[in-house]
Order: structure tokens, then sequence, then C-alpha cells
């Protein structure tokens, strides 16, 4: 199996790439979207996060190493993933390369979305998603065709827990501090590709598209 890892800011627009990579199958591994089910289904570890991930604090490293290795055991038949938000600390770096040495699991590429940071945050001040199916809009750049309603499963759009104002300010800030520095981890293994996310969903679609052409599905 090989894993792409994507690095980028909150609102960078990890959820695009995503997107695109999932619907040429590559199948989309989120830390976030499985923090946020622990949470939902009200488990210690959902419990443990919870009040860290509404404050834009970075979940336990050993809470996110649990979920992470259960799933890469128990996922056999994958030829790539993406693994969207993960990892965001050095140590939970140095900790995949634990696991995947001397194992057929092995990291494919670092793909690194950069975009200014009022971008970051006009984007995520605007961000509503469908509460039914997880549909991300934005009140002006993607908006919904009836406001507050999702056009997939007519779900009503809520804000998430950590995109209000002073919240996601700690998150950049500590992105950039936590985060920021796996950019160079990963370029000195000569793993790093950096895209451009400072443009149109379709830019970043196509430049996707672009680095990912000779593995994808077509
Ligand atoms: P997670 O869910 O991973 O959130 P994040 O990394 O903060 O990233 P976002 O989902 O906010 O941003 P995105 O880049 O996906 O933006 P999107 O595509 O939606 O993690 C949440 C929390 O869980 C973390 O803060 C942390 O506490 C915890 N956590 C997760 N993993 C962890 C780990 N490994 N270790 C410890 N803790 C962990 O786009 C945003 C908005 O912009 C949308 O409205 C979209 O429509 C719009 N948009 C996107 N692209 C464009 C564009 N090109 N032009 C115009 N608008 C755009």
């Amino acid at each position: 199996m090989n894993i792409i890892i994507l690095l980028g800011p909150p609102g960078a627009g990890k959820g695009t790439v995503s997107e695109v990579l999932t619907q040429h199958g590559i199948k989309h591994v989120s830390t976030g979207d499985m923090l946020r089910k622990e949470i939902r289904n009200n488990t210690e570890l959902g419990l443990r996060s919870h009040k860290k991930i509404s404050q834009g604090l970075f979940a336990d490293d050993d809470d996110v190493m649990t979920m992470v290795t259960e799933f890469l055991f128990n996922q056999k038949k994958e030829n790539f993933i993406i693994f969207d938000g993960f990892p965001r600390t050095l140590i939970q770096a140095e900790k995949l390369d634990l696991l995947t040495k001397n194992s057929e699991i092995k990291i494919f590429n670092v793909l690194r979305l950069k975009c200014p940071e009022d971008v970051l945050i006009s984007r995520l001040s605007g961000r509503r998603t469908c509460v039914v199916c997880g549909a991300v809009y934005h009140d002006i750049f993607s908006p919904p065709k009836i406001f507050g309603r999702c056009d997939i499963e007519d779900g009503s759009l809520a804000k998430r827990l950590d995109d209000e104002p002073v919240v996601i300010k700690r998150r950049l800030k500590i992105y950039n501090k936590l985060t920021k520095p796996l950019a160079d981890y990963y370029k000195n293994k000569s793993m790093l590709v950096e895209l451009d996310a400072n443009c149109s969903p379709q830019e970043v679609r196509d430049h996707t598209l672009k680095v990912y052409e000779d593995i994808i599905w077509w």
C-alpha cells in the first residue's frame, strides 16, 4: 500500500484535493473525520479529544496513532490511500516511519498546499458542512442552491465547532508551530511536492491531477 500525505494549513483546500483523488479511485482517510466520529459516538477517545479540538488544539499523538495503526492494519486491499491531516506533528511522522519500516506500506509522496493566511481565514469563516453527508460549502465561494440546505441530501448546513474566529487563529498558530516543520522533514527525504492552493477549486483540481497523472484511474 502507498500513502499520499496531504500537508497544509486549515482551510488550504485539502478537501478539494481529497475529493478529486477519491473520484479517481484513491481512498481518503482524514484523522479529523475519524476524531469527529469518535466524538459523535461518545467514545473515551472522543471525549478526550472533544475539548481540545473545540479549542483549536491537537488531539493527543497517542490517540491519533491508535486510530491510524488500527486503520492501517485493517486495510490490506488498497493500492493507494490519502492521509488528510496526518501526520501533523514530528512525533506522528516519526511513528509513521516506524510503522511502515520493513512493511509493505510505503509513503509515496507528500503534497503540501500553500496559501496565504488572510485567504485561509476567509475560507474557514464562511465554511458550512452538511450534517447528513458531510458535503462542504462556503457562504461566498461555493454556496448551496438553497441557503442553509445541502444540494445533495437536503440536510441542514452547520458551522464546524472549530471554525469560530478565535479558534481559527489558534489553529493557524499551532499549524505554524507544530505541522509546518514537517515540510522540511519530508523535503530532506526528497518526498515533498508543493502546490499553490491560492487559486480556484478547479485550478487546484487540475494541478492535483497533473501531479498524480501516472497513478490514478482515468
Ligand atoms: P481537520 O478536519 O483535518 O481540519 P484541518 O486540518 O484544520 O483542515 P480543514 O478541514 O479546516 O481545512 P481543509 O484544508 O480541509 O479545508 P476545506 O477543503 O474544507 O482537523 C480538525 C481538528 O482535528 C484539528 O484542528 C485537530 O484538533 C484535530 N486533528 C486532526 N488530525 C489530527 C492529528 N493528526 N493529530 C492531532 N490532532 C488532529 O476548505 C475550507 C473552506 O474553503 C470550504 O468552505 C471550501 O469550500 C473553501 N475552499 C476550499 N478551497 C477553495 C478554493 N480554492 N477557493 C475558494 N474556496 C475554497
